[in-house]
């Protein structure tokens, strides 16, 4: 396309607070840099965009895509990618379902800025994906619990109870489980994150923050703590549900949300592929920034220093 004025995209709103959709935007396509920074802004705005019809029918076009954001990354730190695909991740019902609130891949120290999902196989019903802003969290919280939340550090990791459902009765879910831990990851990131494009503040905790830095604090005190925070991310003002149809993708800013894909399908056969886009190391409101415990992910993805100029595009 040639044209000399750039189309202006047209996202709709799905809810007051995160996502917003556009049907028939061709993805495969050779997007002008132009449209990238719109849909950058889009997302920037929405956290969570959804493109129907959107003309993406192989791993090849949403890797090509995906790259138009930023660096990706391999497709997990543990788990094998799609066959000969090192940047695309089956997420699977053969695998269990992501049936828990989480943010991608939070036990690293760069965890990836943004991720994309896209239909392969879908069931007859059921087997939305639920995505919720963390930044309305963090507005919803009263003043005190704010100030209180701004002080906080977890310690994300991937080696925990809960890392692959056990409510799951799949035949290889222990194979998984091993899989999933092979290397232990353990980070420590602020509660509350500063987005690094908008400046706009998130809970940034899920299911892999699975206890707080505070010193004397045990264990099980530390996951109330969480669980007050987090009944904020999963507050129906701050949800939205996406439906998925054959031919869509699925873009989420990682920094400010969390999803969730209910098991809602009656074990019928779901495969979404997955492939993300590498991120920055989360800086908290006082500027420090996360640090790793433990497992090295350099491997997994580079780190991709990001800062705003003063309209929220990238420098
Ligand atoms: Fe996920």
């Amino acid at each position: 396309m040639s044209t000399t004025t750039e189309t202006r995209l047209e996202f709709r709103k799905l809810s007051a607070r995160v996502g917003a959709e556009i049907r028939g935007l061709d993805l495969s396509s050779d997007l002008s840099d132009a449209t990238i920074a719109q849909i950058r802004e889009a997302l920037n705005t929405h956290k969570a965009l959804v493109f129907r019809e959107a003309n993406v029918h192989d791993d090849e076009t949403q890797v090509r895509f995906a790259s138009r954001f930023g660096p990706l990354t391999q497709a997990h730190p543990t788990v094998a990618s799609v066959e000969g695909k090192p940047a695309v991740l089956p997420v699977d019902s053969e695998n269990g379902s992501a049936n828990n609130w989480h943010t991608d891949v939070t036990f690293v120290v760069n965890p990836p800025q943004a991720s994309t999902l896209r239909s392969v196989t879908l069931p007859a019903y059921g087997g939305e994906t639920l995505i919720a802003s963390s930044a309305g969290a963090y507005q919803d919280l009263p003043e005190e619990l704010r100030d209180f939340a701004d002080t906080l550090w977890a310690v994300h990791t991937n080696d925990y109870d809960y890392s692959v459902p056990k409510n799951l009765e799949h035949a290889n879910a222990d194979e998984r489980r091993k899989e999933f831990t092979r290397i232990h990851f353990e980070t420590a990131h602020p509660v509350v994150r500063v987005h690094p494009l908008t400046g706009e503040r998130g809970l940034f905790i899920g299911g892999f923050a699975q206890r707080l830095r505070i010193v004397g604090l045990s264990n099980t005190e530390s996951k109330d703590i969480l669980r007050l925070l987090q009944a904020y991310v999963t507050r129906p003002e701050n949800v939205v549900r996406v439906n998925w149809e054959p031919d869509q993708l699925v873009l989420f800013d990682n920094r400010i949300t969390q999803h969730y894909a209910p098991d809602n399908y009656d074990g019928q056969p779901r495969q979404l592929n997955r492939v993300t886009v590498a991120g920055d190391v989360p800086l908290g409101i006082d500027g420090r920034s996360s640090t790793s415990i433990q497992g090295d992910s350099s491997v997994y993805s580079e780190t991709v220093e990001l800062r705003a100029d003063v309209s929220g595009a990238p420098l």
